[in-house]
């Protein structure tokens, strides 16, 4: 990406942060396989860094973590795939991935990734699409894509690809484990066993306490119907959550469909209080966060 070791003018940069689910619930399996969702996603400031340069054809795909697929596998590459397809463009893109956020982990990170290169690509060619446009394409990527479109705080519906912002007052701290296990979102889905009878959870309720930023009340409400499945398919994750509730978290919950388990924390100060007793004891890569908005740089 640098020419030179100079520079590079026409091009963008831009962070691509990771989720958490705060609460998540599943209606029902839908006729096309996939499941019908409510859930309330929120963006952290743990991120992946992203820069973007004008080539004259094909894609050019870098990342220094050797086992990021660097082809269509990648959901960067499916994006700049589409935006060239759809759009009609006849130039090429270099793209450079620093990836922090770790995979496998539900924290949404090849999906953010893939946002921030539509969002990316939609600027370095002056496309024009809108954030329903942009949502629209982020949706045929995959289901958690069009949710960083916009980003923050937001309850999603469908797939998870119907977005309805959610305004959050404070910030809010957690801590957020990564077990070093990696887990495939299709496994977790196609093992969930869904029970009607079951007391289904009202979203409203969590989402009014997201809106009032009631911390206590957040912790208390944390919600994720795969926790079952992801636990009876790796017990080891619930004998670090059972591990991880003995240091006096507000909530604690598995984002996603895992692995990474997040507690969430009265203050900054508790969060990094924690991480280091935490690192010591070896449960996992550690990392302090909370949902700061993260400003996006263009140059
Ligand atoms: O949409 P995405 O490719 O991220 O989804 C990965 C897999 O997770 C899907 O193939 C599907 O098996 C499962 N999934 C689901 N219901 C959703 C989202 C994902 O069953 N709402």
């Amino acid at each position: 990406m640098r020419k030179n070791n100079q520079e590079i003018i026409n091009g963008i940069s831009l962070k691509a942060p990771a989720k958490i689910n705060l609460f998540l619930e599943v209606l029902g399996k839908r006729n096309d396989g996939y499941h019908e969702l409510e859930t309330v996603m929120q963006e952290i400031d743990l991120v992946d860094s992203l820069e973007f340069e004008e080539i004259d054809e094909g894609i050019k795909l870098e990342c220094e973590n050797s086992s990021i697929p660097l082809n269509e596998n990648n959901l960067v590459y499916k994006a700049a795939e589409l935006v060239l397809r759809e759009c009609g463009i006849k130039k090429g893109v270099a793209i450079r991935l620093e990836k922090r956020i770790p995979v496998g982990a539900g924290l949404g990170g090849g999906s953010s990734d893939a946002a921030a290169t539509l969002k990316a690509l939609n600027s370095l060619w002056g496309i024009g699409l809108n954030d329903v446009e942009l949502m629209e394409l982020a949706a045929k990527i995959g289901s958690d894509v069009a949710f960083f479109i916009k980003g923050k705080t937001s309850l999603c519906r469908g797939r998870g690809e119907k977005v309805y912002p959610v305004e959050v007052k404070s910030k809010l701290n957690y801590l957020v484990v990564f077990p070093h296990v990696e887990i495939s979102t299709k496994s977790i889905y196609g093992n969930l066993k869904i029970d009607l009878t079951k007391n289904r959870k009202d979203v409203s309720v969590f989402a009014k306490a997201v809106e009032n930023s009631d911390v206590a009340e957040i912790g208390k409400l944390l919600f994720n119907r795969l926790e079952e499945t992801i636990f009876s398919l790796y017990p080891d994750l619930l004998q670090t959550k059972n591990l991880l509730e003995r240091f006096g978290f507000c909530g604690l919950l598995v984002s996603g469909s895992g692995s990474a388990i997040y507690g969430l924390c009265s203050n900054r100060n508790q969060a990094e209080m924690i991480r280091n007793q935490i690192e010591l004891r070896g449960m996992g890569k550690v990392f302090v966060a909370a949902n700061t908005i993260i400003p996006q740089t263009t140059r």
